[in-house]
């Protein structure tokens, strides 16, 4: 591990931009709140992409740092072995490119940064080089890449491959991947030799910033070391204080013993909160989100199901699952859902389980602010990615609790920016 400084200046931030947490905002180019009772005058109008473009203009009114356009190329099958529960339940599908959407909102927006996830192991580099660097040309210098390596084997189908590689060769040619990448945005012709990759080219149309904004989300060990060597962003789910705190310090050690400046990575941590007037209606809020008769029961399966790889669909609902169930998805998620539903049932392990988050944030926006407050002061920084509205769909009325309610309140405090500074997204981040 050595890259990093990466290209981005590395300023010292000042005490009080320290204090201001970089905020961004994770969605998927898919449908909105489409059942649900803000879902608006046209709720299938998600597809002509006006919903985005609206959001993005309104995160740039509220001075959130950047939007980050998910992707993955596959329709589910994991709960049922179908795909009929996906679609009712639209937790990755329909949906569509976020490439294009991310050149629209550069065009609709000035300041905000606009990340794209691409894969590793679905492009090849020389196409995704191109394509950032045009993002990057297109938005004046705020372009940024999620960089995921895919885990469905079907997204590897969709690209004639039988099945991905295994999940830490997946990080060593991703490794090779963004040195070649880097190689295309800065140099004028490539030549290079590696493991993987091959190439003997031109360099492509350097982008504005010497290369986009990169952006990661290891979780495990050999994704956190391929984070810290390369990211200038983490976005992040571990659950709870101390699980923030040792992953964020786990980033900056690993910063620190190549010889890198442990800030050239900032960690974000991802969070929804569910906002009312008083504490008691954004906890009835919660509960009436996540009860186990409610319209969220089907999603909030279907979801698990397909971030384990576990068909869930195989459980009754009213029993615990069996003791000698087996799983070859994710092992953890199967021994914590059985543990929860000991001497219960799935059904109502289910009801207190809400999005995958790192912090249950229930609350007005005054009480939601003091608590993002103490968790940065705990943590060490360095902010915060939200993400959807509850039960998983976004809708106008969500993104108005957040950016006109909560976002204001860390405003007053001095913890969120009113404005953007100067210079591009990665000139603006560095200085954070
Ligand atoms: C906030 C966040 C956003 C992510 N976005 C995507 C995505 O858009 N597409 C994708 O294939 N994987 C996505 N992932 C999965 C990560 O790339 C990564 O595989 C996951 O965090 C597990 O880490 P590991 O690969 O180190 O085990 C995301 C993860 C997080 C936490």
């Amino acid at each position: 591990m050595t890259p990093q400084p990466g290209f981005l200046p590395r300023s010292s931030p000042t005490d009080d931009a320290r204090r201001r947490m970089i905020l961004g905002w994770f969605v998927n180019y898919m449908p909105t709140a489409w059942n649900r009772p803000w879902a608006g005058s046209d709720p299938t109008s998600w597809t002509d992409g006006e919903f985005y473009l609206d959001m993005a203009r309104a995160l740039e009114r509220a001075s959130i740092d950047l939007v980050m356009l998910e992707d993955s190329s596959v329709v589910p099958e994991n709960f049922g072995s179908s795909m009929t529960a996906e679609f009712a339940a639209t937790t990755k599908s329909p949906k569509h490119d976020p490439l294009p959407l991310a050149a629209a909102i550069s065009q609709t927006t000035e300041r905000l940064g606009i990340v794209t996830t691409m894969s590793t192991s679905l492009y090849p580099p020389h196409r995704l080089a191109q394509l950032q660097s045009t993002l990057d040309q297109l938005s004046d210098g705020r372009a940024g890449w999620n960089i995921v390596t895919s885990f469905e084997n079907l997204a590897a189908q969709n690209v004639g491959l039988d099945t991905l590689w295994e999940h830490d060769e997946r990080y060593s040619r991703a490794d090779e991947y963004v040195r070649l990448a880097d190689e295309f945005w800065t140099k004028d012709s490539v030549s290079f030799n590696g493991s993987y990759y091959q190439a003997e080219v031109p360099g492509t149309l350097p982008p504005v910033q010497r290369r986009p904004v990169l952006c990661q989300a290891g979780g495990s060990s050999s994704g956190m070391d391929f984070a810290a060597k390369w990211a200038d962003l983490i976005v992040s789910v571990p659950t709870g204080l101390p699980a923030m705190k040792a992953y964020r310090d786990g980033i900056r050690q690993r910063l620190e013993s190549a010889g890198n400046a442990p800030d050239a990575c900032r960690v974000l941590y991802m969070i929804t909160p569910i906002l009312a007037e008083t504490v008691a209606d954004a906890e009835a809020k919660e509960a009436r989100m996540y009860s186990p008769d409610g319209d969220n029961f089907l999603r909030r399966l279907v979801q698990l199901s397909n971030v384990s790889e576990i068909d869930f669909a195989q459980y009754d609902l009213d029993q615990p699952i069996p003791e000698d169930a087996t799983t070859n998805g994710a092992q953890s998620i199967l021994d914590a859902m059985k543990a929860a539903t000991r001497g219960s049932s799935l059904r109502q392990a289910m009801a207190g389980k809400g999005e995958s988050t790192s912090l249950r944030l229930v609350g007005t926006p005054q009480t939601v602010a003091d608590q993002m407050e103490e968790a940065m002061d705990f943590v060490g920084g360095d902010g915060f990615l939200l993400f959807h509205g509850g039960g998983g769909l976004i809708s106008r009325h969500y993104l108005d609790e957040v950016l006109d309610g909560l976002v204001p309140e860390l405003q007053r405090r001095g913890l969120a920016q009113t404005g953007y500074g100067p210079g591009t997204f990665g000139e603006r981040l560095a200085a954070r």
